[in-house]
């Protein structure tokens, strides 16, 4: 019998990873599964973004091992969109890492910056990789609650009153998944502030900026910002390229530096020709955001509606690809709640748990069904 790593104890198998093969069952058996779960955009990137793939895969240098910095043409590219659409500069040479998408970056950070029990603040709700990556890298995850009576914004006075002597890492995001609150750039600043006054590493995890949001902001936008953050931003939602995986971290020399000791040790660099549709992604201009905008805008009214024929009370302020509800009065439970939907109208949603104990009461849809899809879901009730 081989045993395991003690590691493994302390994480369970995605949710989706999981939740989803249940669902794929039930449309195996021949049911007519919707499936409003997961944050998976179905749209096309832009025909230029697939045409540059396509042109690289002719390039002479298009299979071999690429740059673990990724090209100097991709990190400008970055650096550009950096610059034009939050106002904030980044050194394309010392200040930019591409990432095959975000999500490996959350690994990559705890594990340039952890040691084993070094406590991780955590925002509940949030995205659940800052929990798995925290435990299997041996941190300890220590949760900050997000309320609907905060605006899903921290409270800095409970934040205090934390034992913040272990705190190495804060995980935060805004636009915030999944309940879609914006944040604000004051609410940047306090919480740079606080970064500073505790000597905690501030990672804003940041994939929804330009989903149906008219302010896209960065944490790097406040001034003096790079001592103690660093940001994750991503194409997998902004330019429909999440099988793609890219993404890019972002922060100063120093702990990009950190971030790339460990990348370079795990990955040999990304496809030349992913790097090179990429490249043209960056440079969409506004008819790209305004396009696709134009598309989410039309699911997220019906899927308000689909929510409220649930009569769930929807968190109307949100941005990004998901719409978070409340569930009715008197119902407790978002995984029975969930559960009866899809076994009974074929509609899987997510219930809002898998995002921490301050879920529990909410289920979140996402925008990735076409209108016809939604207008089906909302007939079948
Ligand atoms: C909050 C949040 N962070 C990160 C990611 C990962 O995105 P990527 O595709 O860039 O890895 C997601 C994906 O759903 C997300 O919701």
């Amino acid at each position: 019998m081989i045993t395991l790593a003690n590691r493994l104890n302390t994480v369970e198998e995605y949710y989706f990873s999981s939740k989803l093969r249940e669902v794929r069952q039930l449309a195996a058996e021949g049911n007519p599964v919707i499936n409003m779960g997961i944050g998976s955009p179905d749209l096309s990137p832009a025909q230029d973004v697939i045409d540059a793939m396509i042109d690289a895969m002719k390039d002479e240098n298009a299979h071999q091992y690429q740059s673990y910095q990724g090209l100097p043409e991709l990190r400008s590219g970055i650096a550009d969109f950096y610059h034009n659409n939050y106002g904030v500069a980044l050194n394309p040479m010392t200040e930019i890492l591409p990432l095959m998408g975000s999500k490996e970056g959350i690994m990559h950070i705890s594990l340039a910056f952890l040691n084993e029990g070094d406590h991780v603040l955590i925002p509940n709700p949030g995205y659940p990789t800052y929990t798995s990556v925290t435990n299997l890298v041996g941190a300890v995850p220590v949760y900050y609650d997000l309320k609907e009576t905060s605006n899903w914004e921290p409270d800095f006075d409970a934040l205090e009153q934390l034992d913040l002597s272990k705190v190495k890492i804060m995980w935060i995001g805004y636009p915030h998944m999944p309940t879609g609150a914006r944040g604000s750039l004051s609410l940047f600043e306090k919480l740079i502030a606080f970064a500073k006054k505790h000597s905690i590493l501030l990672v804003n995890d940041n994939p929804y900026s330009f989903v149906l949001n008219d302010n896209p902001m960065s944490l790097l936008q406040v001034e003096g910002a790079k001592e103690v953050a660093m940001e994750l931003n991503s194409l997998s939602k902004t330019f429909n390229m999440a099988g793609w995986r890219v993404g890019t971290v972002l922060g100063s020399a120093a702990c990009i530096d950190a971030v790339l000791k460990v990348k370079s040790n795990m990955d040999s660099g990304m496809f030349f020709g992913i790097q090179k549709g990429a490249i043209a992604a960056l440079k969409s201009d506004k008819s790209w955001f305004d396009g696709m905008n134009a598309i989410y805008k039309r699911r997220r009214v019906l899927t308000e509606q689909l929510a409220e024929k649930l009569n769930c009370k929807v968190y109307k302020e949100g941005v990004g690809l998901f719409v978070w509800a409340k569930l009715p009065e008197g119902i407790t439970s978002s995984e029975a709640f969930i559960d009866k939907i899809l076994h009974e109208k074929y509609i899987f949603i997510t219930p809002g748990t898998i995002f921490g104990s301050n879920g529990e009461g909410y289920v979140r849809f996402a925008l990735c069904v076409k209108e016809e899809k939604v207008q089906e879901a909302i007939d079948r009730f």
